[in-house]
């Protein structure tokens, strides 16, 4: 039986951090042998909110990609490509263009919301707002059709974005042609990650996050200052593991020893200071492969790059067959198609 298609991407902007690693990546790990996976580093997109600064985007792709090799992302069962090195995903983009209006995508409540925050942290009144920003899920829509995925592995966040690729589809295939495919959203069983700092996102601009890379004197000041019961003041106070961020990360990280930990805490039998530096052994434990693969790509750079390299061709491959297609039933296939 023929594989079914998935595709998912993620924009680089920096390292991985917890936050991605229990909220999708882990779950993409588990797809990759059941269905045929392209896996995006979604840099043109990085460039709607970073395009003055280039370097950045392109320093992490580099430690992107390096990151996810090491949590366990197969290249020989994934297509990991880079966004911009398909040049079809820009053209399908200005195909797709036609068949949105602007007031549905200032509709799109992903899209408010960004803008909502844009204007909060440059107090204008919406001005700076980009062409390429409000159109970023018309350019997220060829992303997922260029490769015909049929699942998109995404956090609830994204889902407006794949209810809009779905409109652009239907729109072109009635208008053109059955050519493309309708994507569902496959939503991640964990739910969003929170903060060491008890905030219901992980985040880098947040400054909450716990990286991949985090070292462990990194790690010991960050878990150092998370936020506890604040009712317990004393070390043998008891107190509610519910609603402390530490127990929250041991049932990440430490799920053999949750039962005690959690009695312990409600017994108050057990100090937060304890706690934490259990926790921090057992995160360190736990980053203990993926520091080994991160160190082993961070020495064989070149390998990196080849694995991207190959795995964009796969991905092109696909893409430049979607389009011909596309091409065809828009009637500018002047050439037979090999333009
Ligand atoms: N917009 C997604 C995010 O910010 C990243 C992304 C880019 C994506 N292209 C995609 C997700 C295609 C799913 C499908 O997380």
């Amino acid at each position: 039986m023929k594989k079914k298609t998935i595709l998912t991407g993620i924009r680089p902007t920096g390292n991985l951090h917890f936050g991605h690693l229990f909220g999708a990546a882990q779950n993409w790990l588990s797809l990759q042998d059941e269905y045929d996976f392209y896996l995006e580093i979604a840099d043109v997109q990085a460039l709607t909110d970073n395009f003055s600064n280039p370097q950045k985007v392109y320093d992490s792709v580099f430690e992107l990609a390096s990151d996810l090799l090491s949590i366990g992302i197969d290249p020989k069962k994934v297509h990991l490509f880079i966004q911009s090195q398909i040049p079809e995903i820009a053209e399908l983009t200005v195909f797709y263009s036609n068949l949105v209006t602007m007031a549905r995508l200032y509709r799109n409540p992903t899209v408010k919301s960004e803008i909502a925050q844009k204007k909060a942290l440059f107090g204008n009144d919406g001005e700076s707002v980009t062409y390429g920003f409000v159109g970023y899920p018309v350019s997220q829509a060829a992303d997922i059709t260029a490769f015909k995925g049929e699942l998109v592995p995404v956090g609830e966040d994204q889902l407006p974005l794949i209810e809009q690729c779905r409109e652009i589809v239907r729109k072109f295939n009635s208008i053109y042609g059955d050519v493309l495919i309708e994507p569902e959203a496959f939503l991640s069983k964990t739910p969003r990650i929170k903060g060491l700092d008890g905030n219901e996102k992980m985040g880098k601009s947040l400054g909450n996050a716990i990286f991949l890379v985090d070292d462990d004197e990194t790690i010991h000041k960050k878990v150092m200052s998370a936020v506890t019961d604040p009712q317990k003041i004393k070390k043998d106070d008891p107190a509610n593991p519910d609603i402390c961020m530490v127990y929250y990360y041991h049932k990440l990280v430490n799920q053999e020893n949750l039962n005690t930990v959690c009695q312990e805490c409600k017994a108050g039998s057990r100090g937060c200071v304890q706690c934490k530096k259990e926790l921090i052994q057992k995160m360190s434990e736990f980053l203990h492969d993926f520091r080994k693969k991160k160190q082993y790509y961070r020495d064989h750079p070149e390998e990196v790059l080849a694995i991207l390299e190959q795995g964009t061709k796969e991905a092109r491959e696909k893409a430049i067959e979607t389009t011909k297609e596309v091409k065809k039933v828009m009637y500018i296939d002047y050439f037979g198609g090999e333009n």
